[in-house]
């Protein structure tokens, strides 16, 4: 059964149809990668899935998450199935992190949570040997000075490391990664995406990946979804729509991430 099905999703502003109609399907364990350039609809995509569309924005359609349905339902009965079925991992981890809030503080939170779901008594200690955890698992080193650490004292990097470790503290079965490391720089944005490749994997998430970078995409993604002005324009395995684009979009995007690559393996 699918963890995630979208059937003929849009989302509006008013009268102005921002998504037209988007439909896919995500198995447990399957890697989908959302690619298309800004403004396509990926993000509108992402948040309504999960049902956290911004104000005056509107979905229809349906998404079933878990088989519940998303589109239409009140926020309280969505807020039970964000993290303990899927969670969010942002573009600019300012988005997910509180400045005002210590980076032990703001950790403890999802792991409190699922404990609380799991009916898991939880002791100051095992608090902290779990964010300990994460903090290793996300290879930060110096764990007891990070949990004590606002957030503007740590690098990008470490900032969206630690909002990767926040979404799967929560124990989702699937990860919505919107352009996680596009606002990193290029080799953090290889270590993160490594690192997020290796924990989804290790977990056996599902991940819905997204970015406008087509050689990001499919380093993570089995399969992608290309999108252009709200429409999906073609689907398919990630190797054949990278050797075989079918739309002209996507043939453009495949033709210009080749002439990247050849003109950084061109020695100058
Ligand atoms: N809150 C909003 N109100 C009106 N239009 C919006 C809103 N959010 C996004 N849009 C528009 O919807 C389109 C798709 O946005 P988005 O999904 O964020 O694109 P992407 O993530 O692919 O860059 C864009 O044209 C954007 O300007
Ligand atoms: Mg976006």
């Amino acid at each position: 059964m699918s963890l995630l099905t979208v059937t003929d999703l849009t989302v509006s502003a008013g009268p102005r149809e921002l998504v037209h109609g988007v439909s896919f399907d995500l198995g447990p364990g399957e890697r989908l990668g959302l690619v298309g350039e800004s403004g396509s609809g990926k993000s509108l995509t992402a948040m309504a899935i999960v049902g956290l569309l911004a104000p005056g924005l509107t979905a229809g359609g349906s998404v079933l998450l878990d088989g519940q349905q998303m589109v239409g339902q009140p926020d309280r009965d969505l807020v039970p199935l964000r993290g303990a079925v899927a969670a969010v991992v942002f573009q600019d981890s300012r988005a997910a992190l509180d400045p005002l809030m210590r980076l032990g503080d703001q950790l403890a939170a999802p792991i409190r949570r699922r404990a609380a779901r799991e009916g898991r008594a939880l002791s100051a200690a095992d608090l902290r040997a779990e964010q300990i955890r994460w903090l290793d698992r996300v290879a930060i080193p110096e764990p007891e000075r990070i949990l004590k650490s606002w957030p503007y004292e740590v690098s990008g990097g470490q900032r969206q490391r630690i909002a990767i470790a926040m979404a799967l503290a929560c124990g989702p079965r699937l990860l919505i990664a919107d352009e996680p490391t596009t606002a990193l720089d290029v080799s953090t944005q290889a270590e993160v995406l490594d690192l997020l490749d290796s924990l989804v994997r290790d977990a056996g998430l599902s991940l819905l990946f997204i970015s406008h970078d087509l050689p990001v995409v499919s380093r993570v993604a089995d399969r992608v979804i290309v999108m252009r002005q709200g429409r999906a324009v073609e689907e398919g395995a990630t190797a054949r729509v990278f050797t075989d684009p079918q739309n002209p979009y996507t043939q453009g995007l495949v033709a210009a991430a080749r002439r990247l690559e050849s003109a950084l393996e061109t020695p100058a």
